[in-house]
Protein backbone atom coordinates (compact mmCIF):
# COMPACT_ATOMS: atom_id res chain seq x y z
CA UNK A 1 0.00 0.00 0.00
CA UNK A 2 1.39 3.13 -0.98
CA UNK A 3 2.94 5.73 2.04
CA UNK A 4 0.42 8.62 2.43
CA UNK A 5 2.33 11.78 2.82
CA UNK A 6 1.46 13.81 5.98
CA UNK A 7 1.32 12.88 9.45
CA UNK A 8 -1.91 11.42 11.74
CA UNK A 9 -3.10 13.45 14.42
CA UNK A 10 -5.42 12.19 17.23
CA UNK A 11 -7.97 14.94 17.73
CA UNK A 12 -11.71 13.48 19.22
CA UNK A 13 -12.57 10.39 21.20
CA UNK A 14 -14.83 8.51 18.97
CA UNK A 15 -17.52 9.14 22.24
CA UNK A 16 -16.92 12.79 21.85
CA UNK A 17 -18.62 12.60 18.02
CA UNK A 18 -22.86 11.92 18.07
CA UNK A 19 -23.63 10.14 14.92
CA UNK A 20 -25.24 13.25 12.38
CA UNK A 21 -23.83 16.10 14.44
CA UNK A 22 -20.56 17.66 13.31
CA UNK A 23 -18.05 18.78 15.80
CA UNK A 24 -15.16 21.11 15.14
CA UNK A 25 -11.29 21.05 15.88
CA UNK A 26 -8.30 22.53 14.64
CA UNK A 27 -4.88 20.77 14.27
CA UNK A 28 -2.35 23.50 14.12
CA UNK A 29 -4.07 26.27 11.60
CA UNK A 30 -6.44 24.33 10.30
CA UNK A 31 -10.08 23.97 10.99
CA UNK A 32 -11.80 20.91 10.35
CA UNK A 33 -14.93 19.41 11.12
CA UNK A 34 -15.42 15.76 12.04
CA UNK A 35 -18.14 14.15 11.40
CA UNK A 36 -20.02 10.51 12.16
CA UNK A 37 -22.32 8.87 9.48
CA UNK A 38 -22.99 4.88 10.58
CA UNK A 39 -20.61 4.81 12.26
CA UNK A 40 -17.77 5.64 9.73
CA UNK A 41 -15.70 9.02 10.18
CA UNK A 42 -14.89 11.70 7.58
CA UNK A 43 -13.21 15.43 7.68
CA UNK A 44 -13.31 18.08 5.80
CA UNK A 45 -12.09 21.75 6.64
CA UNK A 46 -14.25 23.54 8.52
CA UNK A 47 -14.45 26.56 6.52
CA UNK A 48 -17.59 27.16 4.05
CA UNK A 49 -15.53 28.12 0.58
CA UNK A 50 -18.41 30.38 0.22
CA UNK A 51 -17.75 32.92 2.71
CA UNK A 52 -15.90 31.72 5.56
CA UNK A 53 -19.32 30.03 8.03
CA UNK A 54 -18.15 27.35 10.32
CA UNK A 55 -19.75 23.99 8.54
CA UNK A 56 -19.98 22.50 12.19
CA UNK A 57 -22.88 24.64 13.02
CA UNK A 58 -24.42 23.48 9.61
CA UNK A 59 -26.97 20.74 9.02
CA UNK A 60 -25.67 17.14 8.39
CA UNK A 61 -27.92 15.16 6.21
CA UNK A 62 -26.72 11.79 5.25
CA UNK A 63 -23.30 12.49 3.90
CA UNK A 64 -24.74 16.00 3.03
CA UNK A 65 -23.80 19.24 5.44
CA UNK A 66 -25.59 22.10 4.68
CA UNK A 67 -23.84 25.35 5.15
CA UNK A 68 -25.94 27.55 8.36
CA UNK A 69 -25.37 30.94 6.44
CA UNK A 70 -26.31 30.61 2.84
CA UNK A 71 -27.41 26.80 2.43
CA UNK A 72 -24.52 25.49 0.32
CA UNK A 73 -24.32 21.40 0.29
CA UNK A 74 -21.31 19.51 0.60
CA UNK A 75 -20.17 16.44 -0.09
CA UNK A 76 -18.36 15.25 3.43
CA UNK A 77 -16.98 11.65 1.18
CA UNK A 78 -15.38 14.27 -1.26
CA UNK A 79 -15.87 17.52 -0.70
CA UNK A 80 -17.77 18.18 -3.56
CA UNK A 81 -19.67 21.72 -3.58
CA UNK A 82 -23.64 20.47 -4.72
CA UNK A 83 -25.33 23.22 -4.65
CA UNK A 84 -25.35 26.80 -5.17
CA UNK A 85 -24.07 29.78 -3.66
CA UNK A 86 -20.82 27.19 -3.27
CA UNK A 87 -18.49 26.85 -6.19
CA UNK A 88 -15.29 25.88 -4.69
CA UNK A 89 -14.81 22.16 -3.37
CA UNK A 90 -13.63 21.60 0.47
CA UNK A 91 -10.49 20.20 1.35
CA UNK A 92 -10.96 16.65 2.80
CA UNK A 93 -8.63 14.46 4.71
CA UNK A 94 -8.37 10.89 4.91
CA UNK A 95 -9.71 9.62 8.64
CA UNK A 96 -8.80 6.11 10.56
CA UNK A 97 -9.31 4.74 14.22
CA UNK A 98 -6.66 4.26 16.89
CA UNK A 99 -7.66 2.61 20.58
CA UNK A 100 -10.91 4.99 20.69
CA UNK A 101 -9.23 8.21 18.78
CA UNK A 102 -10.53 9.55 15.67
CA UNK A 103 -6.79 10.60 14.24
CA UNK A 104 -7.08 12.80 10.84
CA UNK A 105 -4.03 12.66 8.11
CA UNK A 106 -2.64 16.36 7.75
CA UNK A 107 -0.81 16.36 4.32
CA UNK A 108 2.36 18.01 4.20
CA UNK A 109 2.59 21.67 2.86
CA UNK A 110 5.19 22.53 0.88
S1 LIG B 1 -21.11 31.01 3.86
FE1 LIG B 1 -21.60 28.96 3.35
S2 LIG B 1 -22.99 29.16 1.68
FE2 LIG B 1 -22.42 31.19 2.17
Amino acid sequence: MEEQAGRWHAVLKESEVPDGDPVPCSIDDVEIAIYRVDDEYFATSNICTHAQALLSDGFLDGHLIECPIHGACFDIRTGKAMTSPAEIDLETFPTRVRGGSIEVLIPARP
